[in-house]
C-alpha cells in the first residue's frame, strides 16, 4: 500500500497538536518514513501567510483566499511530492478547516469554498481525517499562552465552528472520524491507532 496523507482537526484546543506527536512516533516505530506539517503553513511563503492570517484583521473571504493559496503552495512543495516518494504526510489542519472555521464560524459561502477546494486539490481528499471533539468549554480551558486572532474568538464562533466540523463529518463518515478527546489520552491514542491499522497499514 501506497503513503498515506492523513489529516487532524478539531476546535483550538481540542488536543490535537498533542496527537500529532504520538500519531508520528507510532507510524515510524512501523519503519514508515512520516512527515509532520501543518496548515496555515508547512512551507516558507505558507509560514509567511500564516503569521498575517493569524495576526491581521482582513476580510472574511481574504482570510479564505489566503488559507487557500498558501494550501497551494503546501501542496506543491511538500504534500504531494512526500506523497510520491512513500512518504506519509500528517497535517495539523487541511480543507475541512477551511470548511468549518471560515464556512462555519465566518459564513463564507460554500459554494466559494467548494469552488477554491476543485481549484486547488481537484478530487484529492486525505485518505483518513482525525476530528478532535470536546465541548467548548473544554477546549477554552486547554488553551495556553498568548492568543491567535482565532483563539480570541467569543464562545459562538467556535460553536458554528464545531457544528461545521460535525456536520462534516456526517458527510463523510467513512473518511472522518469523530474522536470524543475528552476522554484520558492513552485511550484516545489506542483508538486513533486501531483506526488506521485497520484502514491504512
Ligand atoms: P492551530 O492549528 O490551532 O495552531 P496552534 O495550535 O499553533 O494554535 O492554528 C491555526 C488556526 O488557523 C486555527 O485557529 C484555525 C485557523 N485555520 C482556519 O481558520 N482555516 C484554515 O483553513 C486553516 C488551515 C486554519
Amino acid at each position: 500500500m501506497g503513503a498515506k496523507f492523513i489529516t487532524l482537526e478539531g476546535i483550538d484546543g481540542a488536543g490535537k497538536s498533542t496527537h500529532m506527536k504520538r500519531l508520528g512516533e507510532f507510524l515510524r516505530a512501523r519503519g514508515l518514513e512520516v512527515m509532520i506539517t501543518r496548515e496555515p503553513g508547512g512551507t516558507e511563503l505558507g509560514e509567511e501567510i500564516r503569521n498575517l492570517v493569524l495576526h491581521k484583521k482582513m476580510h472574511a473571504e481574504t482570510e479564505t483566499l489566503l488559507m487557500f493559496a498558501a494550501r497551494r503552495e503546501h501542496l506543491d512543495k511538500v504534500i504531494l511530492p512526500a506523497l510520491a516518494g512513500g512518504t506519509w504526510v500528517l497535517s495539523d489542519r487541511f480543507t475541512d478547516a477551511s470548511f468549518a472555521y471560515q464556512g462555519g464560524g465566518r459564513k463564507v459561502a460554500q459554494s466559494k469554498l467548494k469552488a477554491l477546494q476543485k481549484w486547488v486539490h481537484g478530487t484529492l481528499q486525505p485518505d483518513l481525517t482525525f476530528l478532535f471533539d470536546v465541548p467548548l468549554e473544554v477546549a477554552a480551558a486547554r488553551l495556553r499562552g498568548t492568543r491567535d486572532k482565532f483563539e480570541r474568538e467569543e464562545k459562538a464562533f467556535f460553536r458554528k465552528v464545531r457544528a461545521a466540523y460535525l456536520k462534516r463529518a456526517a458527510r463523510f463518515p467513512e473518511r472522518i472520524r469523530v474522536i470524543d478527546s475528552t476522554r484520558p489520552l492513552d485511550e484516545v491514542i489506542k483508538e486513533l491507532e486501531d483506526i488506521i491499522i485497520s484502514n491504512c497499514l
